[in-house]
């Protein structure tokens, strides 16, 4: 569904992704953990082409999305309705309604009627637990209930591939759990690929069929959750997760 073969990016003199090779399958669920500032983020901003790359090649459903020509903009305008990201900080409209939040792009990019965008909105919004929650604005919600609504914006166009960067570290601590258990929920019910970037351990053992130990801008170490947690080959893999466990 997703590669990215050999992808460099830099930020002036630095560079971030250092010849990155990447493959997520169709359907799987996989987390990226690795130390601040190893260039997580900038994976997901590329796949988004919020970012462009310096060499390499990314391609979505086996598709080129970018090599040295550049973006395939026929692509890109795929890859961004059908890949949804949340990111840490919500970015809701201030001024619109919950409901309003979740149909905007249905309606505005997809060309959707509004009363069928509403339904989808609110069945939506009702599986993450916030048909309560419709007409209010976002600064009346909870940041929890917030995530959850960007969550469910994303869903509402109907993604193949659902994106989540650190989506609970802006969040008060006992905020963490309800929106963990909406991406759980996803995560065993749901078809769809994804891609998730987090520090949340327990979280990342339990949803993920492939996790990614990620430094310096490659992958360190790769495999199921049962081996990364609890029986990593790499050095840098044991220090990184005992500095992370030993926080709690
Ligand atoms: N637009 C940008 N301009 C300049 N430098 C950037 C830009 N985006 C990222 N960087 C730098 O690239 C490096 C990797 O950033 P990135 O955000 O991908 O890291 P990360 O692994 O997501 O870190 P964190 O866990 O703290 O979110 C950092 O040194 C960052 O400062
Ligand atoms: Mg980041």
């Amino acid at each position: 569904m997703i590669a990215f073969r050999g992808v460099r990016k830099s930020f002036g003199s630095h560079e971030v992704l250092t010849g990155l090779d990447l493959e997520v399958g169709a359907g799987e669920k996989v987390s990226i953990i690795g130390p601040s500032g190893s260039g997580k983020t900038t994976i997901l901003r590329l796949l988004m082409t919020l970012e462009q790359p310096d060499a390499g090649r990314i391609e979505v459903d086996g598709e080129t999305l970018w090599d040295a020509g550049g973006f395939d903009t026929g692509r890109m305008k795929l890859v961004r309705r059908r890949i949804g990201m949340v990111f840490q900080h919500f970015n809701l409209f201030p001024h619109m309604t919950v409901l309003r939040n979740v149909t905007e792009a249905p309606v505005h990019v997809l060309g959707q009627g509004r009363e069928e965008a509403d339904a989808h909105a609110r069945e939506l919004l009702g599986m993450v637990g916030l048909e309560q929650h419709v007409d209010k604005k976002p600064g009346q919600l909870s940041g929890g209930q917030q995530q959850r609504v960007a969550i469910a914006r994303a869903l509402a166009m109907r993604p193949r591939v659902m994106l989540f960067d650190e989506v609970t570290s802006a969040l008060d601590p006992e905020l963490v759990g309800e929106v963990l258990g909406v991406i759980r929920e996803l995560a065993h019910s749901q078809s769809m690929t994804m891609l998730l970037v987090t520090h949340e351990m327990r979280f990342a053992e339990d949803i993920s069929d492939r996790v990614l130990m990620f430094d310096s801008g490659a992958v360190v170490e790769a495999g199921p959750p049962s081996v990364i947690f609890h029986e990593p080959r790499e050095e840098r893999t044991k220090r990184f997760l005992s500095a992370v466990l030993d926080r709690r």
